[in-house]
């Protein structure tokens, strides 16, 4: 994982906007966040995370045979973030591309790259990674006390018929898309001196609406893709949500049937990251020992889009 140095706590946002770090705990379960400088990137963050996986794994960058970055803050509106990643590796010509699932990114991402390694691919890194910060209303108390920076990777590669993914489902429904959007900067609301004053490109967000179908998404698709994986809550032995906020991760762990104690949660200390919240949970998951192998972990996630996944991996 690699995230910015920066952490911005609940008693500096007191300073900010009218709020209490009382309320963010008791509704969010956030306590700080970590925020990128000004002159950080999206691709710095997913070119760190994508350098220490490859460590990890034993693997030069430039053996990557692709490259999926999942994220809603791009670098730039084109190319993709994953090809400013290859820049910052100085790797090339292996398949770089996007993928815009908002907090549900690096599931999809997951997904593909394991369609990938079945069709024939040896090493694909999946990266999620976000900005966040600076797509944020910093006015906005509704919405600048969930969000946070960071970047978490995978290398997924060809296992050994026992460890990786045993089951998934993912879906999505764009007739809800504008109740979590990001309302200018694109062709249908073009960057203009009138929607920069009206703050029009920051997260523009109905937090109940988001709440109320995250929590049936994410337990929804966790129970289908533990059910098509063939096992049940007394076999998961981890569960890694989306952490966007812990009223949303534990109504989703209890719909699931899966105890307090086996759901893992980094949101109280890194916020709402977006695609980088699984990966960067797995990561530290993995680093305090709480993962071995065969162990089989359910990860479910719901975002923009709407978008929603779900995965059980054996380990
Ligand atoms: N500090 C103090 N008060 C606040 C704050 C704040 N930061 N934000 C809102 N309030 C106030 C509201 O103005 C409202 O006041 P009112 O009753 O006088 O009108 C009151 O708190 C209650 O507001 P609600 O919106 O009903 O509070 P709720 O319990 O729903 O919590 C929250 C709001 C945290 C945004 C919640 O709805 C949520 O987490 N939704 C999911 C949003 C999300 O995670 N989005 C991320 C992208 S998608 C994803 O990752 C799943």
């Amino acid at each position: 994982m690699c995230l910015p140095p920066r952490v911005l706590t609940n008693r500096e946002l007191e300073r900010m906007v009218d709020t209490s770090d009382e309320w963010i705990q008791e509704r969010t379960g956030i306590r700080e966040r970590r925020i990128a400088d000004a002159d950080m990137a999206t691709s710095d963050l997913c070119a760190g995370a994508v350098r220490q996986a490859c460590d990890d794994a034993r693997l030069e960058p430039a053996a990557l045979d692709a490259l999926i970055v999942a994220t809603s803050t791009t670098d730039t509106l084109f190319p993709s973030t994953a090809c400013w990643v290859q820049r910052k590796l100085g790797i090339k010509g292996m398949p770089a591309f996007d993928v815009s699932a908002g907090c549900s990114g690096f599931l999809y991402g997951l997904e593909l790259a394991s369609a990938l390694v079945a069709a024939g691919h040896r090493a694909v890194a999946v990266v999620g990674g976000e900005v966040m910060s600076k797509v944020v209303n910093w006015k906005d108390r509704g919405t600048c006390v969930l969000f946070g920076d960071g970047a978490g990777a995978a290398i997924v590669t060809p296992g050994d018929g026992r460890s990786g993914v045993l089951a998934s489902n993912w879906g999505a429904d764009g007739n809800l898309a504008p109740i979590l959007y990001q309302p200018a900067g694109g062709t249908q609301m073009p960057a203009s001196h009138e929607t920069v004053e009206a703050g029009r490109h920051t997260v523009h967000m109905e937090g109940n609406t988001v709440f109320k179908h995250a929590v049936v998404a994410m337990s929804s698709a966790a129970v289908a893709a533990m059910r098509d994986a063939e096992v049940t809550a007394d076999d998961i032995t981890l569960m890694i949500p989306h952490q966007a906020n812990l009223r949303i991760m534990e109504a989703a762990r209890e719909r699931c049937g899966i105890p307090r104690e086996r759901m893992y949660s980094v949101l109280h200390k890194y916020g709402n990251m977006s695609a980088a919240t699984i990966p960067v949970a797995l990561h530290e998951a993995r680093s305090e020992g709480r993962i071995h192998d065969g162990d089989v972990i359910v990860s479910t996630a719901f975002g923009t889009g709407f978008t929603w996944a779900a995965t059980v991996l054996r380990w």
